[in-house]
């Protein structure tokens, strides 16, 4: 498995619209496109554009969003998880789980229309990470 480009990192928010508001005002940030929602996570997302990868703001979808413990001990929001891209999303679960990591669940369809899995933060050093197949062409 080669470590691709990182796609995004991924920033919980109690609100999309005011997480928007404060990249707007602190940045001059625009959204990429209108937040929408990805009922396989659980999670209502709108993308901020950098030049080099993506702000990921991802806000719950109802009351069993996978996010939302994080949002009760983190009230502001924060930074949440980081998304790194892969050639094979199959081989990488299969490597990641050959080296003793936690794969949780099965590859889903992510925000960017490819398959993802989540790597449990305490077998990739605190850090809970997003692994996502490139999508046919590179940053879309
Ligand atoms: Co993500």
């Amino acid at each position: 498995m080669k470590l691709g480009r990182l796609n995004h990192v991924g920033v919980a928010t109690p609100s999309i619209e005011n997480s928007l508001a404060l990249y707007a005002r602190m940045f001059g940030a625009e959204p990429h496109g209108p937040a929408f929602d990805l009922p396989a996570q659980g999670v209502r997302v709108c993308f901020v554009d950098a030049p080099n990868s993506q702000i990921e703001l991802i806000e719950p979808l109802g009351d069993d969003s996978p996010i939302v413990k994080f949002l009760e001990k983190n009230p502001l929001g924060g930074q949440h998880h980081v998304c790194f891209e892969v050639s094979d999303i199959h081989a990488a679960k299969s490597e990641f789980e050959a080296k003793g990591a936690r794969v949780l669940g099965e590859p889903r369809i992510g925000a960017h229309g490819t398959l993802v899995f989540f790597v449990h933060p305490k077998d990739m050093g605190g850090v809970l990470t997003e692994i996502m197949e490139s999508p046919p062409q590179a940053h879309a």
